[in-house]
């Protein structure tokens, strides 16, 4: 990605230009409220991936962008890891701070309320840096981000796992039919990894089923980039 590339983007897809934090704070309030809304957004079992994963490696630091209530961190903390959690939606992150107490593991995990578009993780610091979830809730845009925050955050060895919504389901309203996903290989090509540096380990579809508000159950299969810093 050039320069001129990502300014080319518009203001939505960057976050950034005129306009740029209208629409954050409006995402932010959104997220706010679907989280007030109810006493518990996600589950608090880890995302399958992260954990088929993490039992492949020796914990570490490891750190969750966009971590919601904070399960996935909360169950690495619970595997050895120290884990630091991020999300910009204050009433998720108070949750994800109450559970790792509860848990009893509130001293290693950290859960930090802020935008990406803004916040900065310790360069070079984690593990493991993951993300799930993230870009193909927000539809597109949030690509660009993850370019910027994640591979940063990489230690020497450590890995760097994508895991996305493929497609959205059938019952998601018009508004959403048909519109396109980024696929294993965008995913990989928007983290706009420095050539030479990364191992790629995994850049495919994982299966997965999910059951309508119906109960009709459907296919929709999980994005999974997985990189390693060399
Ligand atoms: C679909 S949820 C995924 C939550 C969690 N990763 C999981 O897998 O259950 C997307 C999350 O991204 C967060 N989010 C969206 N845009 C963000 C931003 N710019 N900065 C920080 N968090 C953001 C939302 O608050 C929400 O918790």
């Amino acid at each position: 990605m050039h320069e001129h590339d990502r300014a080319a983007r518009p203001a939505h897809e960057t976050f950034e230009g005129p306009g740029a934090t209208a629409i954050r704070d409006e995402r932010r309030e959104r997220w706010e409220a679907r989280y007030r809304g109810a006493d518990r957004l996600w589950s608090l079992e880890p995302n399958p991936v992260l954990a088929r994963v993490a039992a492949e490696l020796e914990p570490g630091r490891a750190l969750d962008l966009a971590c919601g209530e904070g399960a996935d961190a909360i169950w690495l903390a619970s595997q050895g890891w120290r884990s630091v959690g991020v999300d910009f939606a204050e009433t998720a992150i108070a949750r994800a701070r109450a559970k790792a107490a509860e848990h009893g593991v509130g001293e290693r995990c950290e859960f930090v309320a802020a935008d990406l578009a803004a916040w900065r993780p310790e360069a070079g610091a984690f593990d493991l840096a993951a993300v799930h979830y993230f870009h193909a809730a927000e539809g597109f845009g949030t690509l660009g981000l993850l370019a910027e925050v994640l591979p940063p955050a990489v230690a020497p060895g450590g890995t760097l796992l994508v895991v996305g919504h493929s497609a959205f389901p059938s019952w998601s309203g018009p508004a959403r039919a048909g519109v396109t996903l980024p696929g294993p290989e965008e995913t990989l090509e928007s983290l706009e990894l420095e050539a030479g540096e990364w191992a790629v380990v995994e850049c495919g579809l994982e299966p997965r089923t999910v059951a309508s508000p119906e109960g009709v159950v459907e296919p929709r299969p999980d994005v999974v980039v997985r990189v390693r810093r060399r």
